[in-house]
């Protein structure tokens, strides 16, 4: 067999990616996802919709490429993380929209959780800092709000799932109701030691342990496809929330290696082996994918306005009609014009986890023109990193050496330089930089022995350019200490 066929499951768009044995992309569709937007801070997506989507990807990408489901050695998954579903176990059918992680509807259950003083314990068991980002209480709003769930739900009829878990139901035909261990690690319910459900986290929130999918690790055969999907049954084989498939994809696999991934948002994974750290700079621990049996940890810090914030500019002030046209139109300046923005659109995440920042631009003159605008956009994204850095160089003491990226924004190469000279540190970028899928297709390749072991796979990755800093530093301590200032201004803009 040839191929592994990777589903990367994102917040924007259902993707299908074909792999080789030497992990070369043979194939490539994509599908963008419909959001919904109900109510201020609110984000939906339709569940059968990220299913349907997915499904169709997949089976076009084997018939695009003229190749035969016989020649899929197994499937991987990786999905955006922290978005929950909640169907009916006997038709299938979901209850409600998606509760995306975007989405703050729960803020306030999480101040209560706060002001009552649980946020250290929470900190403990799960890595996380009590946020509405997290699974946990959109499942608990779910219960909360949908008529009769919870009695359903204590009577075993419902099931719940992050992403993975609704798309490896599907898969399967409803035969299994699994999660592997880094989804099942942003959901505030999941013990860090044991990793398996924490039952007093489950008392707290409310959460009836029949609703949940088992924990697996990330890297063995769960089930296998129906026939239905694509003509014959494939092993599933991988499974892992985006960010740790990219940190898996990027050879992250030594201690103090770090990556971050330019998507919707941003994300900054650090290996940080095999003990799990208490972040003292709110950052989070997370689950590190080995594709081996020892637990691996992760230091992680979550940007959640990363490439939206230029499909901003595009899809809402209209500035250019493509993504790439923001990019163009921001590099006919040479500079931002001194003017920030903060792209708190669904609040700030790390390290400042203030769920009511709101989005501001400051220091606009008479002058400024949507050039600068476009350009303060880009600049934004990489001093958001840069501040995630600083907390993971804080916490671990490490300074990280090199910072690896992929993801869609990581192929241009202004914000690569930008990047580079604002960490004061090198940016390399692999060749192939779908790594997320990469990861996945890794994972359920080392399952199936269709690459026989770590060593295998990390010699696949490929550097394609690394970008040296260049921007002399007092600039740079300039630049970030008024980008500082800018942040401060977004955050508290309680609703
Ligand atoms: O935690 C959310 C993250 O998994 C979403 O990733 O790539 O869909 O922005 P992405």
């Amino acid at each position: 067999m040839k191929y592994i066929l990777a589903l990367d499951q994102g917040t924007t768009s259902s993707r299908a990616i074909l792999f080789d044995r030497e992990g070369e992309i043979c194939g490539i569709q994509s599908q963008e996802l419909t959001q919904h937007y109900p109510q201020s801070g609110w984000v939906e997506h339709d569940a059968t919709e990220i299913w349907e989507s997915q499904r169709d990807v997949a089976r076009e990408v084997l018939r695009s490429n003229e190749i035969a489901a016989t020649d899929i050695a197994a499937i991987g998954i990786t999905n955006q993380r922290e978005t929950v579903v909640l169907w009916d176990r006997q038709t299938g059918q979901p209850l409600h929209k998606a509760i995306v992680w975007q989405d703050r509807r729960t803020a306030d259950f999480c101040d209560g959780l706060r002001r009552d003083g649980h946020a250290e314990t929470i900190a403990e068991k799960t890595g996380l800092v009590i946020d509405p980002y997290f699974s946990g209480t959109k499942l608990r709003w779910l219960l909360d709000h949908v008529p009769d769930a919870r009695r359903r739900a204590e009577r075993g009829e419902l099931a719940f799932g992050t992403v993975d878990s609704w798309l490896l139901w599907n898969l399967s035909g409803g035969q299994t109701h699994v999660t592997d261990v880094s989804n099942a690690a942003r959901t505030m319910l999941l013990n860090l030691e044991t990793l398996d459900w924490d039952p007093a986290l489950l008392d707290l929130l409310d959460i009836p342990r029949a609703v949940l999918p088992e924990v697996r690790p990330s890297s063995e055969t769960y089930t296998q496809s129906t026939s239905d999907f694509l003509g014959q049954p494939i092993p599933i084989a991988g499974c892992a929330g985006d960010q740790h498939a990219a940190l898996f994809g990027q050879n992250c696999t030594e201690n103090a290696m770090a990556k971050c991934t330019y998507g919707t948002g941003c994300f900054v994974l650090m290996n940080i082996g095999t003990e799990p750290l208490a972040s003292k700079c709110k950052l989070l621990t997370t689950i590190a994918c080995t594709g081996g049996d020892r637990p691996e940890f992760a230091l992680e810090g979550s940007i959640f306005i990363g490439g939206a914030v230029v499909q901003w500019l595009r899809d809402e002030l209209r500035i250019a009609e493509t993504t790439c046209g923001v990019a163009d139109l921001a590099s006919t300046v040479p500079d931002s014009g001194d003017c920030y923005l903060v792209p708190a659109f669904a609040g700030l995440g790390a390290p400042h986890w203030d769920p009511y920042a709101r989005g501001t631009i400051v220091g606009i003159s008479r002058g400024t023109t949507s050039a600068h605008l476009a350009r303060a956009a880009i600049e934004s994204i990489a001093f958001q990193v840069a501040d995630v850095l600083d907390a993971m160089n804080a916490d671990t003491g490490i300074a990280v050496k090199e910072l690896r990226v992929d993801g869609g924004a990581s192929a241009n190469d202004f914000l690569m330089q930008f990047q580079a000279d604002i960490l004061q540190v090198p940016v390399e970028r692999p060749r192939v930089i779908e790594t997320t899928a990469l990861g996945a297709a890794f994972l359920a390749g080392l399952a199936v022995g269709f690459w026989k072991n770590l060593g295998e796979v990390e010699s696949i990755r490929k550097s394609e350019r690394v970008f040296e800093p260049s921007m002399p530093l007092a600039e740079v301590q300039q630049r970030r200490a008024r980008w500082q200032e800018a942040v401060k201004r977004s955050m508290g803009w309680q609703t």
